[in-house]
């Protein structure tokens, strides 16, 4: 069963065609985002948290002067049966985006972030040197009691302006991954998300969703 109607899915891809981004509040179904949230402490709870790099592969290093944050890698194999509708959901917008926007999405990537009070993630583009197939950034945030003062906003630089966007639980961004520079403002708090990205693949490569 579809998790959100197809009006929304049009109203929100819409809106990323003309501005290249968009942001959502309350975007899950209440015990979905629930379910995420917990499977993400239990993961925390686990120490299963890793410090993040930048760049891909061996030419990912450590650099605290640039991003501070933790990451927990999803796997699709692993973590299915546990978040089973945040996949469904991953595919329903795979769906979406290759049918209404006539993109050749075929694969994913996710990640949880902690970022811990006093860190943050200077202005980046979430493109490697060697690497573009990713076409769509994708945000969720977890923050149920983020307030004013707690910073960690995100900053989007987009050509027609900046646009700072709340960490609060459940707000939910899209944005067009390429050339799009963005920043993730110091964190006074602990703040959590789930980022990814929808790849692209040219098919002769073999590769297969899923
Ligand atoms: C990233 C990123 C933004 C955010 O992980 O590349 O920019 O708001 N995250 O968490
Ligand atoms: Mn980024």
């Amino acid at each position: 069963m579809a998790i959100f109607e197809e009006e929304k899915w049009v109203d929100w891809i819409d809106q990323m065609a003309q501005h290249d981004f968009v942001v959502i509040g309350d975007f899950l179904p209440l015990s979905a985002y629930e379910k995420l949230k917990s499977y993400l402490n239990k993961k925390l709870d686990e120490q299963q948290f890793d410090k993040a790099g930048i760049g891909a592969l061996a030419d990912n290093q450590i650099v605290t002067r640039i991003r501070g944050d933790e990451t927990f890698w999803l796997d699709r194999e692993r973590d299915r049966p546990e978040i089973q509708e945040f996949y469904d959901l991953v595919e329903e917008m795979i769906a979406h985006f290759n049918r209404l926007c006539y993109m050749s999405l075929s694969g994913f990537e996710f990640h949880f972030a902690h970022y811990p009070q006093g860190t943050f993630y200077k202005k980046h583009v979430d493109q490697f040197r060697d690497r573009s197939n990713r076409l769509i950034t994708f945000i969720l945030y977890f923050n149920d009691e983020w307030k004013d003062g707690d910073g960690g906003e995100l900053v989007i630089y987009h050509e027609d302006g900046e646009r700072t966007i709340e960490p609060s639980g459940n707000n939910c961004v899209m944005f067009r991954t390429e050339g799009m520079e963005h920043e993730v403002r110091l964190s006074h708090a602990s703040r959590f998300s789930l980022t990814g990205w929808l790849l692209y693949q040219p098919t002769n490569v073999g590769y297969i969703m899923g």
